[in-house]
């Protein structure tokens, strides 16, 4: 390998193969961009269905596409107008890039998670390479700072910003109403009720982020207890509930008003058979993506009363913004304080570039599975 390459995981989709590449090193090319050196790469179920070829776009003019959109690494060289970062620092990179058009109101305004044309790219996913290699470059603004002491744990803040954002909608929704009745202060989910649907690394950040805004939290799966999720649940101060052990009505008799749900298992039939116990005045946030296979039969008309004369509220959530990212470093920041030896075990494996074929399309192990470069 020459010194102008490097070693990357990528797809290539004309020839559905993984394979590792060696791929152009970035430069700097404008006065906003930094250069990162890759510590760490999170590996998740999206990576795994893009090298099933389902989707994963390489950009045009190239015929593999870069994998890795959840990653940690320090800068290496700054633009000259780089104002947020220097040299050393740590930092995590967002993974969507807005569209160009004009008439895009939230591209236009930094809010590219809300998208309405479909336009834009993601790094890793949709067009634009990923960062399952040694180096990358981007402007500054899609990157947000990580403080030292977080260095083994901001490989997960991607992962919690769907929880960041999913949360914030919640809370916009429940203005509505007088949804807590918290003093200045106060989290916000003080005295609330809130079930998270799965125990994968989606759900078990997401219940931690619950309980850090003070709900009662109680995580509803799919495997029986004793397993080692629901220890980590548990260990957080929330309860861990196997669906074959309890129906979701029993688990509402054992909650109460369920205020907040949301769901990361990513398969309808049992959202949608949890959806028909949230409380009244209650918000379910859907995260997953089922592959379009179920159909369901349904109480429609039940539900449908319920969604009115409750006041339901259903809001979908994908990607995330600065905000998002910014919230996931302080939170995980938290979870590390309460809970350092629990944070650490989400992560239950790190493995190096060599092993990717066995992370990627081998059987899926651990909770959430990182590659560490450094
Ligand atoms: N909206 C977004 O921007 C966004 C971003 C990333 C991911 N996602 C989606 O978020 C979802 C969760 O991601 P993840 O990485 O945490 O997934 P994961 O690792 O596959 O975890 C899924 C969890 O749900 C449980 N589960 C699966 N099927 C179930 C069922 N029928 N009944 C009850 N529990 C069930 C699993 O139980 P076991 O523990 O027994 O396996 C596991 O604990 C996925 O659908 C993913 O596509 C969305
Ligand atoms: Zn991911
Ligand atoms: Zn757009």
């Amino acid at each position: 390998m020459g010194n102008s390459t490097m070693k990357a995981v990528a797809v290539v989709p004309g020839e559905k193969e993984l394979r590792l590449v060696d791929h152009p090193l970035p430069q700097v090319s404008s006065e906003t961009q930094i250069k990162v050196k890759t510590l760490d790469v999170g590996i998740c179920g999206t990576d795994r269905e893009i090298c099933t070829f389902v989707y994963g776009e390489p950009p045009k003019g190239d015929n593999h596409l870069v994998l890795g959109h959840e990653s940690l690494g320090r800068v290496v060289e700054v633009g000259g107008a780089v104002t947020r970062f220097k040299i050393g620092d740590l930092v995590v990179p967002s993974v969507r890039r807005p569209c160009s058009d004009p008439g895009c109101n939230p591209c236009c305004n930094d809010k590219q998670d809300y998208c309405i044309n479909g336009q834009f790219t993601e790094r890793g996913i949709k067009q634009v390479h990923g960062f399952m290699t040694e180096f990358y470059v981007d402007d500054e603004k899609y990157f947000t700072y990580v403080p030292e002491e977080l260095r083994d744990l901001a490989v997960m803040a991607e992962p919690l910003t769907i929880a960041e954002k999913g949360l914030a909608q919640a809370y916009a929704v429940q203005k509505r109403l007088p949804w807590a009745c918290t003093d200045a202060g106060e989290p916000l989910g003080k005295g609330l009720r809130a079930v998270v649907l799965g125990a994968g690394p989606i759900g078990i950040l997401g219940a931690m982020k619950c309980v850090v805004e003070g709900f009662d939290t109680y995580v509803y799966s799919r495997s029986k207890a004793p397993n080692p999720k629901a220890e980590l649940v548990e260990q957080i101060g929330a309860k861990y509930y196997s669906k074959y052990d309890i129906t979701p009505q029993e688990l509402a008799a054992k909650v109460g008003n369920i205020d907040l749900i949301y769901e990361a298992v990513g398969g309808s039939e049992v959202a949608f058979d949890v959806l028909q116990v949230l409380g009244t005045n209650g918000v379910f946030v859907f995260t997953g993506i089922p592959a379009p296979e179920t159909r369901l039969e349904i109480d429609s008309d039940i539900l449908m009363r319920r969604i009115v004369l409750e006041n339901l509220a259903i809001v979908g959530t994908v990607n995330a913004d600065r905000e998002a990212f910014e919230n996931a470093i302080a939170d995980l920041g938290e979870f590390n304080k309460r809970w350092p030896e629990t944070i650490k075990k989400v992560i239950t494996g790190r493995y190096d570039i060599a092993d990717h074929q066995e992370l990627l399309v081998g059987k899926s192990k651990g909770i959430k599975n990182v590659i560490a470069f450094s």
